[in-house]
């Protein structure tokens, strides 16, 4: 096959490389949750990237998107069902139980960052491996640990500067109050039927609070005028939302009721929200765009549905390559990476044989020095110093390594001078 019929091997569709140069993007977002996840004492956890296609199917849902149509599934050579984990919240609830954390302290608070597959139309912020990262609360049913959640995922954002902010927030009821509420939702769209979009008509039989936050503008024509859930919660369900929302104001955090936030996972029960930032699509429009960021909820019954007894809980993710975009542009100072203020340089064989050697010295003593193994002449060598900025650079020649020394070149003044090669480290560490 001729060169330029070879098929070019690229990475996957809507999954990328993240280049030495951008990692420093995702250093910022992993210590800025790190940071918050450390003062209010969350563990960190990791869980597999591949589970059992079942705790997806039960834990996320059957009905929702993700299960049917964007896992990436597999079959283990043992022939077991197996998936790439599309989200983190479904095998924190295993692990939980998997490893009796009900009988630690409760309420067990676990955070993590990793990598999530769908296989979803890629497009700008939408990728089929993203990663996210999580916070998560088990064992506790009280309103208060809700609004830590959302004040949680405001604060990550906010540590990074990124403003516009909304926070959206609604609650969905539970088993008690929602079976009445669907059946006076699917009463009213079935009535409208032939006016919503075909994926609403499915979802009236599948998921018919998923049709609440439809975008087609015809569907939305219709959803203004549906019955709230908000106005048929049960007692319990109504308490504990009221205490969620009065806890956010003593926050001072700025939230949005929105009625028809219902999220497109099927474990949530009571509080569920978003946080997004609102762009502008361009300076001078007034138009603006809503980009999530962040979402989650409680889902008191996920663990129940997984097989084990009852535990509430409540949590949330935050998709890092969305803001990752965010800090790129803007006005977040973005630490610029250490440089070497050493160089060393050699000259034959013995002497790079050496420098290796000492390279290690400089490591063990914290001195970060630079090195062009490949390159040969002094010429070239003492010019990517240059180039890097360093303020001293290292000779080793053949006659230095025989006599145990090395040349010190201050390269503003170019003057040089000799010293003891057992002594450079410590030289070195005294200058600079
Ligand atoms: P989610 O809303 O599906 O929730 O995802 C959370 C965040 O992940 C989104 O707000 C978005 O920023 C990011 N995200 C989702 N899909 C993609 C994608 N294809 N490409 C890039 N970013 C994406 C969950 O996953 C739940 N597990 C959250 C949760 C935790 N609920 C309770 N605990």
């Amino acid at each position: 096959m001729s060169k330029s019929k070879k098929a070019k091997l690229r990475s996957p569709s809507g999954m990328h490389d993240i280049l030495p140069r951008d990692q420093k993007y995702y250093r910022i977002v992993y210590k800025a949750a790190k940071s918050i996840a450390d003062f209010y004492r969350f563990g960190q956890i990791n869980t597999p990237i591949v589970e059992d296609l079942e705790l997806f199917s039960k834990g996320t849902g059957e009905s929702t998107d993700i299960v049917q149509k964007q896992m990436f599934v597999l079959k283990s050579r043992g022939g077991k069902n197996l998936a790439l984990r599309p989200e983190g919240t479904p095998s924190i609830v295993r692990s939980y139980l998997e490893h009796g954390m009900s009988s630690y302290p409760q309420p067990v608070k676990l955070w993590y960052f990793g990598s999530y597959f769908r296989y979803e139309r890629p497009q700008a912020g939408r990728f089929r491996q993203f990663r996210q990262l999580g916070f998560e609360v088990l064992g506790d049913q009280g309103a208060a640990i809700d609004a830590q959640i959302i004040q949680i995922f405001h604060s990550v954002l906010e540590s990074m500067k990124l403003e516009d902010l909304v926070i959206e927030i609604n609650s969905i009821g539970d088993y008690q109050c929602r079976p009445y509420y669907k059946k006076l939702l699917v009463n009213y769209f079935r009535s409208r039927q032939s006016s919503l979009c075909s994926d609403c008509r499915r979802r009236l039989k599948q998921n018919p609070l998923r049709i609440l936050d439809c975008k087609e503008e015809k569907c939305q024509r219709i959803i203004k005028s549906a019955p709230q859930i908000i106005d048929h919660l049960c007692k319990d369900c109504h308490d504990h939302f009221k205490e969620v929302l009065e806890f956010l104001d003593d926050l001072g955090l700025p939230y949005h009721l929105n009625p028809y936030l219902v999220r497109g996972l099927d474990y949530y029960t009571k509080t569920v929200f978003e946080i997004f930032q609102l762009e502008k699509q361009k300076e001078d429009s007034e138009k603006t765009v809503r980009n999530a960021l962040a979402g989650g909820g409680r889902y008191d019954n996920l663990a129940k549905v997984l097989g084990g007894k009852e535990v509430p809980a409540c949590g949330g993710a935050m998709g890092v390559e969305r803001i990752i975009e965010i800090i790129k542009n803007s006005k977040f100072s973005v630490k610029k990476a250490k440089k070497p203020k050493v160089f060393l340089a050699q000259l034959g064989k013995r002497a790079k044989r050496l420098s290796l050697k000492l390279m290690e010295d400089f490591r063990k003593d914290n001195v970060f020095v630079a090195q062009v193994l490949t390159k040969d002449s002094l010429k070239s060598q003492l010019k990517a110093a240059d180039r890097l900025g360093v303020k001293y650079a290292l000779i080793l020649g053949q006659k230095e390594v025989i006599e145990g020394e090395i040349l010190v070149r201050n390269m503003k003044t170019g003057k040089q001078k000799t010293v003891k090669i057992n002594r450079i480290v410590k030289t070195i560490k005294k200058k600079i």
